[in-house]
Parts: structure tokens; sequence; C-alpha cells
């Protein structure tokens, strides 16, 4: 049986029907089983998904990368709809994130859904903190260790912890791994645990170190060139087919990572289908 990895929400899209839309979402097809992973921030999700045909009403799951606005803005009209089953998230996935503007003031960049929106659907939330199998072959991270000396989270981000404000390390980013009979197939939100941390992260937490692919956004487009450079020194000594860059990479990072590693990198869109092999 393939696997299938579509693409449903991006920052830009591959077709005039299509919308392009600040966010990430993607559905993963696999034995049998549909995992819709983030929501993007607004309608584009269940434009896009009808627009291609794609059927959302039998999902078995929903996964949230983090709790930012642009992988959860399509939550409530998806629930509306759609039954959802089950979704899984950090749980930080609710603490308020003001973001500090310039001129002194903060900006809600937060989770754009409430725990009371999921529970008035009766939707279970299951915490994916730690490492986990959820069907077989398909893996949540949980929290990734950061352990580079040069990633970071990519941005001044706060978060609120009990009525107090802290700098936020985003340490409720996680991706979803796909362990396949020829490597591992990886799909990350923003990347906020860094692109090489992720990577390395699955690696070692499924014993295998061949990547079929990387997909998702990389949280490289205000990167200095430094950490982009040792991005992809990194990304050079992995054995990795190919990368699509989503969302938050910035055309720069693409531009840079292209010209290091040629055509293994993509640049991922609405509507883009990239088929895999069979699971093990
Ligand atoms: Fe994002
Ligand atoms: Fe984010």
């Amino acid at each position: 049986m393939q696997t299938r990895v579509i693409i449903l929400v991006e920052n830009t899209a591959c077709a005039p029907n299509l919308r392009g839309e600040y966010g990430f979402a993607a559905l993963i097809e696999q034995a049998g089983k549909k995992i819709l992973f983030d929501t993007g921030s607004g309608d584009a999700l269940i434009h896009n998904s009808r627009t291609k045909g794609i059927d959302l009403s039998d999902l078995d799951a929903l996964v949230i990368s983090h709790g930012h606005f642009d992988h959860t803005g399509g939550l409530r009209s998806l629930i509306d709809q759609y039954n959802v089953p089950v979704i899984y998230a950090h749980s930080r996935l609710f603490n308020p994130r003001p973001f500090p503007l310039a001129n002194g003031t903060y900006k809600e960049i937060g989770c754009a859904f409430s725990k009371r929106d999921i529970e008035a659907k009766n939707i279970p939330l299951v915490e994916a903190d730690n490492f986990q199998e959820i069907w077989p072959g398909i893996f949540l991270s949980g929290e990734i260790p950061r352990l580079t000396e040069y990633e970071d989270a990519g941005g001044n981000f706060k978060i609120e912890i009990n009525g107090q404000l802290f700098d936020d390390e985003i340490l409720d980013d996680l991706a979803l791994i796909i362990k396949l009979s020829k490597g591992l197939v990886i799909i990350s939100g923003c990347a906020h645990a860094g692109m090489i941390n992720i990577i390395n992260n699955a690696m070692e937490k499924t014993g295998v170190s061949k990547i079929i692919a990387f997909i998702g956004g990389t949280h490289l487009f205000a990167a200095s060139e430094s950490r982009i450079e040792k991005t992809a020194a990194d990304l050079k000594k992995m054995d990795i087919d190919k990368i699509v860059l989503c969302h938050c990479t910035g055309f720069y990072a693409a531009a840079r990572l292209y010209n290091e590693l040629g055509m293994k990198i993509i640049k991922g869109d609405a509507g883009m289908v990239l088929n895999f092999g069979g699971a093990i």
C-alpha cells in the first residue's frame, strides 16, 4: 500500500483554483489511515481539500504540531463540518503566546481555538509530550531535545504560564514520523525545534538513518547566514533523498539550500501530492 502526503495548506498554491494561506497543513494517508497534520490559519484547508477532491469526512486523527495560529486557525471550520475522532497535541497547546511588537504592545499568536471548542464536540485530546507510536509505523516525536548549538526557536517568542510571561522555546513543537520499508518520511509544522534537531531525533528514536523525505516548515526565514550554512552542511552529511521546503522557510534560505543540495530541494505548495513506497 502506498503512502501519500498531500499538502493542503501552504503559503503559496500551485494551481489557480487553490488558495495560498500563511500556515501549513498536510494529509497523511497510510495503510487505510488518514491523519491530518495541522489546519493552516483560516479557510484554505476546507477550500483546497474540496477543490482537490480530498475527502476529510473520514479522518482517523488530527495532529497539531504546536500552538500557533497558523497551524490551528482552520480547526473551527474543520470540526463544524467534519468528524474529528481524536486530536493529538502537546500539553502547552493552549498557553497564551503574546508576541512583542516594535511599538511595545503584544499581539496574540497562540492557538486559534480553545479547549471548550473541542469539548463542545466531544473530541478527545491526547497529550503528545513524549515520543509515541499512534499507529503501526506512524510516530509523533513529542518534545524534541535542542542539541545543535546553532539552532533556536526562530524568533522572540513569549509564552504565558500561570499568568507569568516567559521566553518561549516552543517546546510543544512536534513532528510526525512515518517509518516505511525504505526509510523515514518526516512532517514538520514550523520546525521551531530546529530542522536538524528534528531529523536527528527522528533517526535516534526510530533507529533508522535513511530519510526519504522531510516535508514542512523549517522556520529559516530569519535565520543568520551562519545558521543556514551549518544547516546545509549537516543536511549534506545525512542520507536524505528529498526536502520539501514549506511555509516559514523563506526565499533566501530556500535558495541557499537549493544551491548547496541541488535537486533534493523542492519548493512545497498547497495542492502538492507526494507518493512514497509501502509501509514495513
Ligand atoms: Fe508557522
Ligand atoms: Fe510557529
